[in-house]
C-alpha cells in the first residue's frame, strides 16, 4: 500500500526545470573563482615580502663581510695593500652553493685585486654601503658596493671595494617562506570552499523539505503550508504557496458551486419539462396538444434562460480561473447597441426604453466586452422585465466626477423597485421577490456583480429618481 501510493507520488512529481541553476554549483564556480584571484594577489605579496625579508637577512652579512674587506685595506707610500680576510669569503660559502666575486680598486682604473668587470652601482658615498641586483658572467647577483677614502696625498683616489654573491641560497629562502605561507592559505581556501558548501548544502535542505511535504499531501488537501521550522528566508516562497493554494481553492470551489447549482437547479425545469412533453404525447388531438406544447416551449425557455445564466456566473466569477481578455471598451457605444437590441422587446412591453450619454465624451473602462454586455443585458433586462406595460426605462451613461476618467452607469426604471431591505439580498443566487413568478432564474443581480467586482467597479440599488421604481448604479474606474 505504502509502496504503491510512494511509486504514484514518484511518477507525478514533476520533471525538474532543466534550465534551473544549482545553487550549489553556482556557489562553488563563484568562491573557486574569488578565491583564486585573492590567492594570486596575496601570493604576490607574499613573494615580495619573503623577497624583501631574505634580502635585509643577507644584505646584512653582505655589509659585515664588505665592511670586513674595505677595513683590511689601506696605503703605504708607494702602495695600496688590500689584504682580504679570508673569513669574509668563507662566509657565503660555506655550506651554500652560491659563489663569491669581489673587486677592489681604483674607480676607472685598473683593478688592484679581484674580478673583472663587476656590476658597479652609478652613484657613492664614502664608507657608506650600497646594495643592488646585477647580472655577472650570465648569473644574476646580488652585490654591495663601498667607497673607502685612504687619507693619503699619494692615493687621492677612494679605493671602490664590490662584493657580489649568487643568489642560489637567498632563491630557496624565499622559496620555502614563500611556499610554506601559500600552502597555509590554500588550505585555508580549501577549507572556507567546503564550508560554504556545506553551509549551501544546509541552507538549501529546509526548501527540499518543504517540497517533499508538499508532494505527500492527499491531492485534495489545499490547507495552507506551515512550517514553524522554516527558515525565515523560506517564508516570501511559503507565502506565495499559500497564495496560490487559496486561489486554487477558490477556484474549486467555484466549480464544485457551479456543479452544485446547475445539478440542482436544472433537475426540476428537466422534470417538468419530462412531464410536459408526456401529458403533451397523451393528447389524441393536435388541438388538444397545442396548449401542452406551448407550455413546454414556455418551460423550454425558462430553462434555456437558467442554462444561460449559470454558464454566464461561472464565466464572470474572477476565482474561476479563466483569464479573460480586457481591452479598453467603449461603454456608450456598448450599451446604445443593446439598448437597440432591446427596444422589440420593450415595445412588445409597451416600455418607453431611451438612452441617454454624456454626447461628446468618450466614456472608455478596460475590460471584457462580453462580460459588459452580459452585465448591461441583465440590468436592461431586469428594468423590462418587471416594471409594468405603459412603464419608462432609461439608461444614463456619464464621467464619474468622483472618478476621474471613470464612468457611471444607471439603470432606471419606474416599476415597483426593490424594498431597502431586500436591496442587499438579491445579489444572492437564485434569490427572487416573486417567488410564484417562473420566469427568472434569480441569478442576473449576481452575474452582474461578479462582472462588476472584475472590474474592480461598485454597484448599489437606490430608489428612482423620481420615486417610484429602482435606480441600479453602476460604477467602473478608468482603466
Ligand atoms: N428593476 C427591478 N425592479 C424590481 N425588482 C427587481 C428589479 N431587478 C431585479 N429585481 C428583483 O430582484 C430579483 C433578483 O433579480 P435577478 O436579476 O438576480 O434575478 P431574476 O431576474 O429573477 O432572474 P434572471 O437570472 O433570469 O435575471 C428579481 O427576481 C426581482 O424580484
Ligand atoms: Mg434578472
Amino acid at each position: 500500500m505504502t509502496q504503491a501510493s510512494t511509486s504514484g507520488n514518484a511518477a507525478q512529481r514533476p520533471a525538474r526545470r532543466g534550465a534551473g541553476k544549482s545553487l550549489k554549483r553556482g556557489l562553488t564556480v563563484w568562491l573557486i573563482g574569488v578565491l583564486s584571484a585573492l590567492l594570486v594577489v596575496d601570493a604576490w605579496f607574499s613573494y615580495r615580502d619573503a623577497l624583501a625579508a631574505a634580502n635585509q637577512a643577507y644584505d646584512r652579512s653582505l655589509s659585515a663581510s664588505l665592511k670586513g674587506i674595505a677595513e683590511r685595506i689601506y696605503a703605504t707610500e708607494s702602495e695600496v695593500v688590500v689584504d682580504i680576510p679570508y673569513s669574509a669569503l668563507e662566509l657565503f660559502e660555506a655550506g651554500s652553493s652560491d659563489r663569491v666575486f669581489y673587486s677592489v680598486g681604483h674607480p676607472g682604473e685598473a683593478l688592484i685585486t679581484g674580478y673583472e668587470g663587476l656590476p658597479a652601482p652609478s652613484e657613492l658615498k664614502p664608507n657608506v654601503a650600497v646594495f643592488f641586483d646585477g647580472v655577472y658572467r650570465g648569473q644574476a647577483l646580488r652585490l654591495g658596493a663601498m667607497l673607502k677614502p685612504l687619507y693619503r696625498t699619494e692615493f687621492p683616489k677612494p679605493v671602490l671595494v664590490i662584493l657580489g654573491e649568487t643568489t642560489n641560497s637567498r632563491q630557496d629562502v624565499v622559496f620555502s617562506l614563500f611556499a610554506g605561507e601559500i600552502g597555509r592559505k590554500a588550505v585555508l581556501v580549501v577549507v572556507a570552499l567546503m564550508v560554504a558548501l556545506l553551509a549551501a548544502r544546509l541552507a538549501v535542505k529546509p526548501v527540499e523539505r518543504l517540497g517533499q511535504a508538499i508532494r505527500e499531501r492527499p491531492e485534495d488537501d489545499l490547507t495552507p503550508v506551515t512550517g514553524s521550522d522554516l527558515p525565515r528566508e523560506v517564508e516570501p516562497l511559503v507565502d506565495a504557496i499559500n497564495l496560490h493554494m487559496g486561489r486554487i481553492e477558490r477556484m474549486v470551489e467555484a466549480r464544485r458551486r457551479f456543479i452544485t447549482d446547475a445539478a440542482h437547479q436544472l433537475r426540476t425545469p428537466l422534470a417538468v419539462l419530462n412531464t410536459q412533453a408526456e401529458y403533451a404525447l397523451r393528447q389524441d388531438s393536435a388541438a388538444a396538444m397545442r396548449p401542452a406544447v406551448e407550455a413546454l416551449h414556455t418551460s423550454l425557455g425558462s430553462a434555456i434562460r437558467l442554462t444561460n445564466q449559470l454558464l454566464a456566473l461561472s464565466r464572470a466569477e474572477s476565482v474561476n480561473g479563466l483569464m479573460l481578455s480586457r481591452q479598453a471598451v467603449d461603454l456608450s457605444v456598448l450599451a446604445r447597441d443593446m439598448v437597440i437590441e432591446l427596444l422589440p422587446l420593450a415595445a412588445r412591453k409597451q416600455i418607453d426604453l431611451g438612452f441617454e450619454d454624456a454626447a461628446g465624451q468618450a466614456l472608455s473602462v478596460v475590460g471584457n466586452a462580453v462580460l459588459l454586455r452580459e452585465m448591461l443585458a441583465n440590468l436592461i433586462d431586469n428594468a423590462l422585465r418587471y416594471t409594468p406595460p405603459g412603464g419608462m426605462v432609461t439608461v444614463r451613461l456619464g464621467a464619474d466626477e468622483a472618478w476621474p476618467g471613470g464612468v457611471r452607469l444607471a439603470v432606471i426604471d419606474n416599476g415597483p423597485g426593490i424594498p431597502a431591505s431586500e436591496r442587499e439580498a438579491v445579489f444572492q443566487r437564485f434569490y427572487r421577490l416573486d417567488v410564484s413568478d417562473h420566469t427568472g432564474s434569480g441569478l442576473g443581480l449576481s452575474i452582474v456583480r461578479e462582472i462588476v467586482l472584475s472590474h474592480a467597479g461598485e454597484i448599489h440599488l437606490d430608489d428612482a429618481p423620481d420615486g417610484t421604481g429602482l435606480c441600479v448604479w453602476v460604477r467602473l474606474p478608468p482603466g
